[in-house]
């Protein structure tokens, strides 16, 4: 297999706006090929740099394990033990790390973080999750919804819960690969309307993409349940009062039983098990969580060969 679009070589991918929709199928086929170990690459030598602002398992994990199968390394850059804690000034970390470093991943609060970390480093920059965007994320929940139906034309995603992060990432993604995205929020929890003017521009069906404040209507006719935790971190001290707005919003068995009959339950992890998913769906026949958690290295993989490569 020939490594292209060669377009996607240096560049960094701070949102799934970045990447276009050939780009797309091409990591998802990349993905598939190191999935089923049909394509290696030998990356020694070079290393990722991860900074983490907030908490990370699957992530942190995922991209560490992702580089150590190219033949990379990875350095984790905590930021209480290095100076970024300190408040070194992201210009400045940022020329520093790109003289060590070949692609650095970064979890942060603000995308605008992500943003001045981009304008000032000369290797790529990886969005391992702001408050606004989890495009590596969204590249493994497509995969996993591709290897379950084969094809994604004509599949309706439905996401229930904030509409954030995860959820603006997987909107973008459902517009570049032309999928029907509905999303169900309580009222006021609504992904931003910028984006989703931007992500329908996309869309050559612009009714592929729904935001309803009705989580039963929206599941009707769904092929994918997706759902994300509704407190995330940084609002922690927003659980009680979300706990409430969001009443009505769990992925139990009923909701379940009102999608398709062969419909699959996807969370990006970490849950709140019996808030925005019961216990009993998440280790249910039609939940594919784990094999979701697992892709998050395999669309990595891929996704780091084409930046570097
Ligand atoms: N889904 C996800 O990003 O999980 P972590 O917070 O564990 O990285
Ligand atoms: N929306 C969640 C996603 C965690 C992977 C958060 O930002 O905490």
């Amino acid at each position: 297999m020939t490594i292209k679009p060669k377009k996607l070589k240096n560049k960094s991918f701070l949102s799934a706006f970045d990447i276009s929709n050939q780009e797309f199928i091409h990591i998802l086929e990349l993905a598939e090929k190191f999935k089923n170990k049909e394509f290696t690459i030998n990356f020694q030598g070079k290393v990722l740099g991860l900074i983490f602002d907030k908490s990370s398992t699957r992530t942190r994990v995922s991209f560490q394990v992702a580089m150590s199968r190219l033949g990379g390394t990875t350095i984790d850059l905590n930021p209480n033990t290095s100076q970024i804690g300190r408040g070194e000034p992201i210009k400045d970390t940022a020329r520093v790390l790109s003289r060590y470093c070949d692609v650095l991943a970064i979890r942060t609060f603000k995308q605008s973080v992500l943003g001045e970390y981009a304008k000032w480093a000369t290797i790529p920059i990886i969005n391992a999750l702001t408050d606004w965007e989890h495009p590596c994320q969204a590249l493994a929940d497509f995969l996993t919804i591709k290897e379950e139906f084969g094809e994604l034309k004509g599949k309706v995603i439905t996401y229930i819960g904030d509409g954030n992060n995860v959820a603006n990432s997987l909107i973008i993604c459902g517009a570049l690969l032309e999928v029907e995205v509905r999303v169900a929020c309580p009222k006021g929890y609504e992904p931003d309307p910028d984006l989703v003017n931007k992500a329908r521009e996309i869309y050559s069906n612009k009714s592929l993409l729904k935001i309803t404040n009705d989580p039963l209507a929206a599941v009707s006719g769904s092929n994918v349940l997706y759902t994300d935790v509704w407190s995330s971190m940084g609002e922690e001290n927003q659980k009680e009062q979300k706990d409430k707005e969001f009443n009505g919003f769990t992925i139990d068995t009923d909701l379940v039983g009102k999608a398709n009959k062969d419909a699959i339950v996807l969370h990006c992890l970490p849950a709140y098990r019996n808030k925005e998913i019961t216990e009993e769906v998440i280790d249910s026949k039609n939940s594919r969580i784990f094999q979701q958690a697992e892709n998050r290295m395999h669309v990595q993989q891929a996704l780091l060969t084409l930046l570097l490569s």
